[in-house]
């Protein structure tokens, strides 16, 4: 299937994320468009409505909330009328910031999409076993959970 990420990171956190859930997808056999969130000159690499699947990350900026370039990127596709179809979000954080506050801008992202896949949550650079072993399993389950929801909209349509 055709999965677009989205990424907004400013130090690099966020983006080093999405490359290894990108290595993931494809190695899975998928094929992955990126984009910057903050890159707004370039066209994207594949509307947000065309992909089977958007997977949006981000970092979270003061107090819990969704920094300015990701909420750029939302209002931009709102603006041109596109709903993606399928959306998972994930992110980094730091905890030093309160524990109510951590990844903030995951947890706003999912519900301003009424996403229903489970959030990844990674504090600061993801490294080490642990980390690339959550990540692996966070985008099996991904395209497994894509894989029934469509699979019951399949058999919904042929009944
Ligand atoms: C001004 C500022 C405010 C932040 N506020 C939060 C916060 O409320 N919650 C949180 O989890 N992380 C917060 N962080 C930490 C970043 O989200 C974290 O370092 C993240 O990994 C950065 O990702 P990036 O390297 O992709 O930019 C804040 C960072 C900055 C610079």
């Amino acid at each position: 299937m055709g999965i677009l990420i989205v990424v907004a990171s400013l130090s690099g956190n966020t983006r080093e994320l999405g490359r290894q859930i990108a290595e993931r997808c494809r190695a899975a056999g998928h094929a992955v468009h990126w984009q910057e969130a903050d890159d707004l000159r370039q066209p994207a690499p594949l509307a947000a409505d065309e992909a089977d699947l958007v997977l949006l990350g981000s970092w979270t900026d003061n107090a819990g909330r969704t920094p300015a370039e990701m909420k750029a990127w939302v209002a931009g596709i709102a603006g041109l009328g596109q709903r993606p179809r399928q959306v998972a979000v994930f992110g980094t954080g730091e905890t030093q910031w309160g524990q109510e506050y951590y990844c903030g801008a995951v947890h706003r992202l999912i519900r301003y999409f009424h996403s229903g896949y489970p959030p990844l949550e990674i504090e600061q650079m993801p490294h080490g076993e642990r980390h690339a072993a959550a990540i692996d399993a966070w985008t099996d389950a991904v395209l497994a959970h894509y894989r029934s929801t469509t699979d019951a909209d399949h058999r919904r349509h042929h009944a």
